[in-house]
């Protein structure tokens, strides 16, 4: 082996390409296109890196800087955590919130969300991204509530009115210019067109499990779930008052001084042909 003279420079060149002959390839497994779910993930990405989201909102368990800025306390005022959004909020929900965040959901909150310049490709990708992190079929397929019987609604409205006192922090529609913001909840009347059943589901079985310090309360016994809380309701029975919470939420009628917010715009017609190819084997995946 002759004496090269090489400097540091030139022995880190050969040994980069040296290394490069390496004969294995990565497995197609592990790259991000060889599945659609990575793939929807990895896309989202690089438009939630370029447009910083993760400055505000925890993703992943990744970023939401700005939490540093307040007190343990004060936490409730910093911008939600986006942890399994996808599976929280309605696909076509999300979208029209991309597009225009102005009407406030939470009427607490100083931070506002910005509205970026996404085309209506980017936004679906955006969207499509977290469908695909939270492990949720895309497109949503509405599953759509039924209507309570009569005599459910009844016991349903007794709970929330008498019982549990929901709209003591919700509002139905606007809250009244007398409310004090900070001690407010979101509009109930929105969940419909926003949230996945299932999701609102977890949330009133334990919300602290999936907010940790939100101001909503647990009203249920997460832990044993045959402790009888409520004996005047549904048997007692936590299952049955969940589930009637829950479909007393999502068929919740619009007051009629509620305009529909703007939020809650269905996308054009036209965002069925941006949607990337083979959305049905993500739903397989589930
Ligand atoms: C300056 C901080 C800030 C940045 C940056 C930001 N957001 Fe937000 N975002 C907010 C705030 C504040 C809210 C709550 C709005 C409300 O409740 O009215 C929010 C709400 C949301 C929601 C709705 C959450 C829910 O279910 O209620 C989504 C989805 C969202 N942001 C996505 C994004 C995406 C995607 C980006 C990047 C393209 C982004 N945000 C960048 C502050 C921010
Ligand atoms: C002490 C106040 C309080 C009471 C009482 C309360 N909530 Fe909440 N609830 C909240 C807050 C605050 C949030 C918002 C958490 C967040 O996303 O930041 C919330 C969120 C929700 C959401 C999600 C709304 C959305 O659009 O994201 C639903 C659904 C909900 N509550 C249902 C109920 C029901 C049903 C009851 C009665 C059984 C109830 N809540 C009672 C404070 C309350």
């Amino acid at each position: 082996m002759p004496q090269f003279d090489f400097n540091d420079t030139e022995v880190d060149l050969v040994m980069t390409f040296l290394k490069s002959r390496y004969s294995e390839k990565i497995p197609y497994s592990y790259l991000a296109d060889a599945d659609d779910r990575h793939a929807a993930i990895a896309h989202g990405d690089q438009l939630i890196d370029y447009y910083n989201c993760r400055g505000c909102h925890m993703i992943d368990f990744q970023g939401g800087a700005i939490r540093d800025i307040y007190a343990e306390d004060d936490l409730w005022k910093a911008p939600p955590l986006l942890q399994q959004e996808g599976w929280r909020v309605q696909p076509d929900w999300m979208f029209g919130f991309l597009h225009d965040p102005s009407s406030k959901l939470r009427p607490w909150l100083d931070v506002r969300m910005p509205t970026f310049p996404l085309t209506d490709a980017k936004a679906t990708t955006v969207v499509q991204s977290f469908s695909a992190r939270a492990n949720v079929p895309y497109p949503y397929i509405s599953a759509k509530v039924p209507d309570l019987p009569p005599k459910e609604l009844t016991e349903a409205k007794a709970m929330v009115y008498d019982q549990l006192k929901c709209f003591k922090c919700h509002t139905a529609g606007a809250p009244s210019a007398d409310q004090d913001p900070a001690s407010l909840a979101p509009n109930l009347e929105l969940a419909k067109r926003r949230l996945r059943p299932d999701w609102v589901e977890a949330w009133l079985r334990n919300p602290q499990a999936l907010q940790e310090g939100t101001r909503m309360p647990n009203f249920f016994t997460p832990e044993n779930f045959s402790t009888v809380m409520y004996p005047k309701y549904f048997g007692g029975s936590q299952e049955r008052q969940i589930q009637a919470l829950r479909d007393f939420v999502m068929t919740l009628p619009d007051t009629p001084a509620t305009k529909p917010q703007a939020t809650a715009k269905p996308p054009p017609k036209k965002k069925a042909a941006l949607t990337p190819a083979k959305p049905r084997s993500l739903e397989a995946k589930r």
